[in-house]
């Protein structure tokens, strides 16, 4: 034989963290390929050991882990995963972080705030990570603070398709939590044939976190089935008051769809005790049993994740999932 000859062969391949293993294994089931074998243990003060049990060389890495709570461990442990990964030769290294933590952070409200999103960013830049793949970012610019490609994906069709199927739309209204979502809802009216929006006037103190403070609806909603769309809820503060605040205004009923259901705290009691007729999630985030209530819909993120990965991977289009949004 005269030369040697390499495969050019692309070879995908999947990690999980230990945050939400369920989200890795139905997006892994979705690709029809198995999760890598990974061991991953604490030390006794908290320190995060993690070792790809098989090689690793010159793949294309996913790495899955959605920020839930623990916040800070499941980030800590991503990143880990990502420098194992490096440091054993992975080709391209993709965080795939349905749930983006620290989202909310992303300009200093005030002197001497930090602006954690970008801090994130840097710190997966530093630990190795080519790409990043996010699902609904708190605002779009954060694509912006990480120096390389971000493939941000939406749920909105997926939200508004469900939501579309079970509604009058002749009797529509999309509402806006704050005046910050206004365009939001304007995609969201686009989806469903152009049905009015409104908005809520939202005040918050930034000193004090999960506190907003409702104030008027914009808009008429009077007899109509109104649509809170939300990022994320939490503590359901936000949601909640503005589900009160339409029902006042005279609305006939308010349906709550929002990506991320990171649900502390009082979030699950406070959604049962509100007249919100339906709130419909996604799991990109776990829900444990006692935050599910009788009328939460939650629709799966995995699919999406899934197509997305194998538009990357196979250097497709990750802007063709959502052909027709503007
Ligand atoms: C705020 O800007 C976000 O989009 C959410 O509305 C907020 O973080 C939800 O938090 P909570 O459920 O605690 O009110």
């Amino acid at each position: 034989m005269s030369e040697i000859r390499l495969s050019s062969e692309k070879r995908l391949r999947l990690f999980s963290g230990r945050g939400y293993p369920e989200l890795a294994d139905s997006v892994a089931a979705e690709l029809g390929i198995p999760l890598t074998p990974t061991s991953a243990y604490d030390f006794a003060n908290g320190e995060i050991f993690v070792r790809f049990e098989e090689s690793v060389r010159g793949c294309d890495a996913f790495v899955i882990q959605s920020h839930a709570a623990p916040v800070n461990k499941q980030i800590m442990e991503q990143l880990i995963m990502v420098d194992a990964l490096k440091r054993a030769s992975a080709k391209r290294i993709t965080v795939v972080a349905p749930f983006y933590g620290y989202a909310r952070q992303d300009k200093k409200h005030r002197g001497r705030e930090p602006i954690s999103a970008r801090l994130m960013a840097d710190l997966f830049k530093t630990a190795g990570a080519d790409r990043l793949m996010v699902v609904d970012l708190h605002t779009s610019q954060i694509q912006g603070f990480f120096d390389g490609p971000v493939d941000h994906l939406f749920a909105l069709p997926l939200l508004a398709n469900y939501v579309g199927s079970k509604v009058d739309r002749t009797r529509l209204t999309i509402v806006s939590p704050d005046s910050g979502r206004v365009r939001v809802a304007e995609r969201w009216s686009d989806l469903l044939g152009g049905c009015p929006i409104a908005f809520i006037h939202k005040t918050r103190d930034p000193r004090i976190p999960n506190e907003a403070i409702t104030g008027r609806v914009v808009g008429d909603v009077t007899g109509q089935t109104c649509v809170v769309i939300d990022d994320m809820i939490d503590t359901a503060g936000t949601i909640t008051k503005a589900v009160d605040a339409l029902i006042e205004a005279g609305a006939k009923e308010v349906i709550v769809a929002a990506t991320h259901a990171v649900f502390s705290g009082p979030a699950a009691e406070r959604l049962r005790n509100s007249k919100v007729s339906e709130v419909v999630i996604t799991d990109t985030l776990p829900i444990s049993e006692e935050s599910k209530f009788s009328n939460l819909t939650v629709l799966p993120i995995a699919p999406l994740i899934a197509r997305a990965i194998r538009e990357v991977f196979e250097d497709g289009s990750v802007t063709s999932l959502f052909d027709g949004m503007s």
